[in-house]
């Protein structure tokens, strides 16, 4: 299955791609992820986003598309957390697909309030080990993750705001996008992590009767 989550920062994508990856058996393919690898390893390209990055600002449609076409050629199929997130990146997206013979199968947005999301994101951590995304009250590491548990450097209040603005203005719009093409699944994401997880594997469901999803795990 090829699949597009959207939604505004916080909602719970990178979450859900990670139930999703158990239940499709398609690898979660995050570019906020791939981003800060380049960061963290210190690369030239990692010193060229760094700054669109640590000010909360979006890297450049050519450099994101050329960072994630290679990953998508997976035959298990993909679920993309954070891409695309502009206009120009969905077309980009469709121009490679299509030259390759696939689509995107569904895009599915979250939604929730922006002031609901100010909570999540300030108790986000990350596991270095593992690359996992928890929360400190609402999803605790287990404890076969070493960690350590890593707070993100733009999960500050005042880059918050600014994203969600961003999200509104440039990856909004994708929803239009994906409703005219007939792919957009929304899903309200105000219920609790294993809530959201069992109304988007039943969405699925729906929508593609005879693909083989299995129950995402439970929040331990
Ligand atoms: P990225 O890493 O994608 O960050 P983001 O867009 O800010 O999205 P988030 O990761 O913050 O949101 P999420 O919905 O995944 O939330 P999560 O599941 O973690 O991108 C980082 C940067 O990279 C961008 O700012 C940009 O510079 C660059 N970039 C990346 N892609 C790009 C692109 N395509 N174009 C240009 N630039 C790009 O959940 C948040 C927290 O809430 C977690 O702690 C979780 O445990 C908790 N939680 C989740 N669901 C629930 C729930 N139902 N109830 C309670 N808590 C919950």
């Amino acid at each position: 299955m090829r699949l597009v989550l959207l939604g505004p920062q916080g909602v719970g994508k990178g979450t859900q791609a990670q139930r999703l990856c158990a239940a499709t058996g398609a690898p979660h393919i995050s570019t906020g992820d791939l981003v800060r690898a380049e960061i963290t390893n210190g690369t030239p390209l990692g010193a060229t986003i760094r700054a669109y990055n640590d000010r909360g600002a979006l890297v450049p449609d050519d450099i994101i598309v050329a960072m994630a076409m290679p990953h998508l050629d997976d035959p298990k199929g993909w679920i993309l957390d954070g891409f695309p997130r502009t206009i120009p990146q969905a077309e980009a997206l469709d121009k490679a697909l299509g030259a390759a013979g696939t689509a995107v199968d569904a895009a599915i947005v979250f939604e929730a309030p922006d002031d609901a999301l100010i909570e999540r994101l300030s108790g986000r951590r990350q596991s270095k080990a593992t690359g996992k995304t928890y929360h400190v009250a609402f999803d605790p590491p287990p404890s076969d993750d070493p960690g350590p548990f890593i707070q993100r450097d733009d999960d500050q209040p005042d880059k918050i705001r600014q994203r969600l603005d961003l999200y509104h203005l440039e990856t909004e719009p994708l929803k239009t996008y994906y409703g005219e093409r007939g792919l957009l699944l929304t899903i309200a994401a105000l219920d609790t992590i294993d809530a959201v997880a069992k109304k988007v594997v039943a969405t699925l469901q729906t929508r593609f009767p005879t693909a083989p999803l299995a129950p995402p795990p439970a929040t331990p």
